[in-house]
């Protein structure tokens, strides 16, 4: 339920601060310790390749959610960011959920505080709440449906016409949303800092130099770059339109992270970031990338960071977690 702000005022580090030797082979400590303590990872595509490299399941956000919703494991290892893991403590709040660094926050999940979030959802009191999933504990407790980028435009339409819906905290995913689907959604002004930063001027250059290469763009991207798209989908789709397409060459709007995957499934093919804006020198996600494959080692072997929430947060935000993932298993996602 910790906001970055709050996570960034912890006067403390946001992960088990301890020398790790530089000769200890990471990938066999880390597999000994996941057997030895019936342990899961859960890797994010945005996550960096070694982590990716020795995790047990990486997947888009709805994916690792199915994951941590049936994993056997006595200890999920999350490795992403708090509200991912948050999400996986509430689908399974039996088992002991770590998080690598504490910190790894979302710009995203901070544009939408909750005490303001219930303010404007009192000013629509007929409009059922869809949020996406990148937001607090709190917020999902303050929900009628959850929805991560895969299925938010599923989401809608299984709603009858006349429903009317609040939907945040992404202004840009529910400007898509809203647009496919033919729906007013009365939508929050939140947004995610490595989204936002792509320059339609700079990616209409390299569509210049590489002709024939397909443009794949997150619904997290503003209209103006999902303009430009061949392709728009979340993580997973992303990767899957571009192991399925003829297409040689690839321009990725999204987190620099998903490269690692796309390049290992399709080692004959081209792939380019999408270039950012001049405020900026890359495309990777400062959250994201707080987890290391050190962390995550350190994280295993003195079981914290640990994920801890309130039950009575657990009890309000599991129902449209679950009712999210109900709809996705009526529709085969
Ligand atoms: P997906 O992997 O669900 O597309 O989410 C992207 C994201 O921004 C996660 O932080
Ligand atoms: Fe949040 Fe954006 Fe980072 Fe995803 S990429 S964790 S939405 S800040």
């Amino acid at each position: 339920m910790l906001t970055t702000d709050v996570l960034e005022e912890i006067n403390v580090k946001g992960f088990a601060d301890e020398y790790v030797d530089p000769t200890l082979d990471l990938y066999d400590e880390i597999e000994k310790l996941k057997k030895q303590k019936n342990a899961v990872i859960l890797a994010h595509y945005y996550q960096e390749g070694d982590i990716q490299d020795i995790a047990d399941y990486i997947g888009d956000s709805l994916g690792l959610s199915q994951q941590a919703a049936k994993t056997d494991a006595d200890i999920i290892v999350f490795a992403g960011v708090h509200f991912m893991a948050e999400t996986a403590k509430i689908l399974s709040p039996t088992k002991k959920v770590l998080l690598p660094d504490i910190k790894a926050g979302c710009s995203l999940a901070d544009s939408c505080p909750p005490h303001l979030f219930r303010k404007f959802k009192e000013q629509y009191p007929d409009h059922l709440v869809i949020t996406y999933v990148n937001c607090t504990a709190e917020l999902k407790a303050m929900s009628d449906i959850v929805c991560t980028s895969s299925n938010a435009v599923q989401i809608v339409e299984s709603l009858p016409p006349d429903q009317r819906i609040i939907f945040g905290p992404d202004r840009n995913l529910g400007a898509y949303v809203a647009k496919k689907t033919g729906r007013d959604l009365v939508l929050w002004n939140g947004a995610c800092m490595v989204h936002e930063i792509f320059s339609r001027e700079k990616i209409t250059r390299l569509k210049e130099r590489y002709p024939n290469a397909k443009i794949l763009a997150h619904p997290e991207c503003e209209e103006t770059i999902l303009q430009l798209a061949d392709y728009i989908g979340s993580t997973t789709g992303i990767l899957n339109y571009a192991t399925k397409s003829p297409s040689q060459e690839f321009i990725v709007a999204t987190e620099a992270g998903i490269l690692h995957q796309m390049v290992k499934d399709n080692p004959e093919k081209t792939f380019i970031a999408a270039p950012p804006n001049n405020t900026c020198a890359c495309n990777d996600c400062p959250h994201m990338k707080r987890n290391t494959l050190e962390k995550l080692y350190l994280c295993l072997k003195n079981e914290m960071p640990e994920i801890t929430l309130p039950a009575n947060i657990i009890a309000r935000a599991v129902k449209p977690i679950e009712r999210m993932l109900e709809i996705s298993a009526q529709l085969g996602l």
